[in-house]
């Protein structure tokens, strides 16, 4: 898809879809719906209404739940686009803030605009003072994930000037807060399990910088920033900030659709990425080389990924939309190199697995059958690990940088005219009515 030529005018085409329905012999139309680009969807909305029927999508497969103009995914081509920019351009050229402000606000921001944005965020890093008792509820070992659900629902009980979803200014700030806060949640979670102290924010230090301070610094000494390591994690930031309607954003549309605050859905987004399915995987991926060990062990592996007998997956591929390779793992796969060459490490095992892995399985035709791909868990690991994060820590970082696209989803639900409570209906197969039975008369 090149600029603009295959934009069309979205809305409403006039166009119809007619179901014919063999059991009355009656027929309805639906209308079809253009989007910009991408597939044009048939409005169903009046579809139980007319017909009768529900519709029968488990997973949602063939469904599109909102309209929205924050992301746009061509599985099928491996693009995605933030507000129409390709992502290897902004990873390329952009910083994780000035995307967060082009996600939330809709446009690249002027220099003016771009240095107030900074500003607001900076200053809104620290976390009321008792937050902090939080984490000593929880016990050292557990896993930085529950603390971030934890932490993150608890943000509704300190900053109640910002829950009424329906004033635009506490909209602003609750967006502003979240994405500031994030990594400090994240930072002080990974501190709790260490045993170490929490190291506060600093003004003085870029958004990815200010993390890896809070993270790996002490009060005992000057922590230096690699500024190699700082841009990946901000690289990495930027790849992981929103993906269109995935489980956790619908997860928050649908939490937020309800009139939640926005704390709260926020933790309702952290808990759904924690599964292994979404973005859990990164951490699954680094488990699952740890299994295979070493390359020899590699055709074994992927031949129980292909054993329907087995439950085993290769963790970090395959995707719901991408049928192609995610855009999000290239750019990774190439930071691999670039950050490992910086941080000085000669050969990492585990890399080297990877890509044989890949290797191999890209040349099956189970895999390629299947399109199959790498996805952008596959190689995150590799690189956070090698910035010093424990496993456990991966999908916390994932959650630190989706904060952004969970908010501005959930902004554009409120703020879309159309949007209501979100309440499926299901296909029933269970007893119909049946007479209660009294205990002694029961088999
Ligand atoms: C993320 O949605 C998003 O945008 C998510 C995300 C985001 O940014 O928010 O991109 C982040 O979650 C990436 C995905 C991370 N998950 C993993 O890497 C886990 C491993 N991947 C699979 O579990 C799976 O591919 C999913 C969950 C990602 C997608 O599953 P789907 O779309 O429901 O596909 P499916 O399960 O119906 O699979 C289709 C076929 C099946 O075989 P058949 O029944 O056709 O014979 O492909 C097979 C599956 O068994 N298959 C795999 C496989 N993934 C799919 N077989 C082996 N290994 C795999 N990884």
């Amino acid at each position: 898809m090149t600029e603009g030529s295959s934009a069309i005018k979205p809305g409403v085409t006039g166009d119809i879809v007619t179901l014919k329905d063999h059991r009355s012999g009656k027929s309805f139309d639906f209308p079809v719906v253009d989007g910009s680009v991408g597939p044009s969807v048939v409005d169903v909305r009046k579809f139980y209404g007319d017909t009768g029927y529900f519709t029968y999508d488990p997973g949602y497969t063939s469904t599109g739940s909102c309209e929205s103009k924050i992301t746009y995914i061509d599985g099928d081509e491996g693009v995605l686009l933030y507000r129409g920019y390709p992502i290897e351009e902004l990873a390329e050229n952009s910083s994780f803030l000035e995307v967060c402000q082009l996600l939330l606000e809709g446009e690249l921001p002027s220099a003016e605009r771009k240095v107030a944005f900074e500003t607001h965020i900076t200053y809104h890093t620290m976390l009321h003072e008792q937050l902090q008792y939080f984490y000593r509820g929880f016990r050292r070992d557990a896993h930085p994930m529950a603390v971030m659900v934890g932490v993150a629902g608890a943000l509704s009980a300190f900053y109640h000037d910002s829950t009424d979803i329906y004033d635009e200014k506490q909209r602003i700030i609750a967006s502003h807060r979240l994405i500031a806060k994030m990594p400090t949640i994240a930072a002080w979670a990974y501190k709790y399990s260490t045993g170490q102290p929490f190291i506060y924010p600093r003004n003085d230090l870029s958004y990815a910088a200010n993390f890896l301070h809070m993270t790996f610094a002490t009060p005992c000494e000057e922590y230096d920033i690699h500024r190699s390591v700082a841009r990946a994690m901000d690289r990495i930031f930027i790849l992981h900030a929103d993906h269109e309607q995935n489980a956790s954003t619908s997860t928050v549309r649908l939490a937020g659709s309800s009139g939640a605050n926005p704390f709260a859905c926020i933790a309702a987004g952290i808990a759904s990425l924690w599964g292994p399915a979404h973005g859990g995987a990164n951490e699954a991926v680094l488990t699952m080389l740890g299994e295979i060990g070493t390359k020899d062990r590699v055709p074994e592996f992927v031949k129980r990924a292909k054993d329907k007998d087995d439950s085993f997956r290769l963790m970090g591929f395959g995707h719901r939309v991408y049928k192609n390779y995610d855009p999000r793992a290239a750019v990774l796969r190439q930071s691999c190199h670039e950050v490992l060459e910086e941080l000085g490490v000669q050969h990492e095992p585990l890399l080297d697995l990877a890509m044989e892995l890949e290797r191999i399985a890209l040349e099956d035709d189970y895999f390629v059958k299947r399109k199959l791909f790498p996805n952008v868990d596959f190689y995150s690991g590799i690189i956070l690990r090698a910035m010093g994060f424990p496993t456990s820590m991966f999908t916390v970082l994932f959650a630190v940088a989706r904060t952004v696209g969970w908010i501005a989803q959930w902004k554009e639900m409120i703020e879309d005219p159309q949007q209501k409570i979100g309440r499926p209906r299901q296909l029933y197969t269970g007893h119909v009515k049946r007479p209660y039975v009294p205990v002694e008369k029961r088999g």
